[in-house]
């Protein structure tokens, strides 16, 4: 299989669902609303919705019935990155190509658009029209609120930004990565094997992939702030070294951090043996995980 075109399919329906569960643009507050619609459309590869639609179907599910929850994990993410941007936080003026969010809007609407973001994902999860029966719906909303709560992301945030200039441990260090990264990623592939009807071997295999790949994303994140181009990876490059960012290679070295991705995109890889064929397009988005330029 070739992985670009599959990338490319995967992308443009993602988009459609996207543009068809926002509120439009031309919907009161339209500041607000034309501030959410411009981070979702500003670029972005999809990798979290692609990885819930190939878990889904690594497990034998139809894709159609997630993409609610697809393009609810995108959201959440979007939301993620324009509060991360933030001066309160990162401090960045690039993202997905474009001025970041609150260089455009200002940092109010920036929130409130972080905000509006991630209660019209769990507004998507919940509705009515999404396929599938109440209890797989409320076990997807459960989980996504984990990964995405103080316990998960937002908590990873936290010692992201408490780790800033100083010395910190490897426990901590991997407690940013798992948390402020890893947790979303690994929730995708969760969130799509509930859905696809995953067993509990099944379901084991995607939560050894989704833990070992989001950690392998964000080293491979890391090395890209210090190695990329910002042309291809469209945010600022630098940043983390200039922020005093606790990131794998600050730890290891760039060498070490290289080698560190490329274990955990075997063990992934490894974990997915039980799934089959199936399970091929995760195979090579592990690899994309680690080798991608941006
Ligand atoms: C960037 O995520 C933020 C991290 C969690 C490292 P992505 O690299 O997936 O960003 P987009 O969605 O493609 O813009
Ligand atoms: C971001 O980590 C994690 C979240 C947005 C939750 P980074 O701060 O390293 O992401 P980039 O490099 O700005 O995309
Ligand atoms: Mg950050
Ligand atoms: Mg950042
Ligand atoms: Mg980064």
């Amino acid at each position: 299989m070739d992985l670009k075109p599959y990338l490319q399919e995967r992308q443009q329906r993602i988009d459609q669902a996207l543009a068809a569960s926002l509120p439009g643009a031309d919907l009161l507050p339209a500041s607000l609303h034309r501030s959410m619609r411009y981070s979702v459309f500003a670029g972005g590869k999809r990798l979290r919705p692609i990885l819930l639609l190939a878990a889904c179907e690594a497990v034998g599910g139809d894709p159609e019935r997630a993409m609610p929850a697809a393009c609810a994990m995108e959201m959440i993410h979007t939301y993620s990155l324009i509060h991360d941007d933030l001066p309160a936080m990162d401090n960045d003026d690039f993202r997905r190509g474009q001025p970041t969010n609150h260089k455009v809007f200002g940092e109010a609407i920036a929130i409130l658009a972080g905000d509006g973001l991630l209660t019209e994902a769990f507004l998507l999860l919940a509705a009515p029209s999404a396929p599938l029966p109440a209890e797989i719906r409320c076990q997807v909303i459960r989980l996504i609120a984990k990964a995405a709560g103080s316990l998960g992301m937002v908590g990873g945030q936290v010692v992201d930004m408490e780790s800033e200039g100083k010395t910190i441990d490897f426990p901590t260090l991997e407690f940013i990565h798992t948390h402020k990264t890893g947790a979303l990623i690994l929730a995708s592939l969760q969130a799509g094997g509930v859905i696809g009807g995953a067993d509990q071997s099944a379901y084991a295999s995607l939560t050894a992939y989704g833990t070992a790949a989001g950690l392998a994303f964000q080293i491979a994140d890391d090395i890209l702030d210090i190695v990329g181009e910002q042309e291809l990876l469209g945010k600022d490059v630098g940043s983390d070294q200039a922020r005093g960012k606790a990131t794998y290679p600050a730890f290891l070295g760039l060498a070490e951090a290289r080698s560190r991705a490329s274990e955990l995109r075997d063990q992934a890889i490894a974990a997915l043996a039980p799934l089959g064929g199936a399970a091929d397009p995760l195979r090579q988005i592990a690899h994309y995980i680690v080798d991608r330029s941006s």
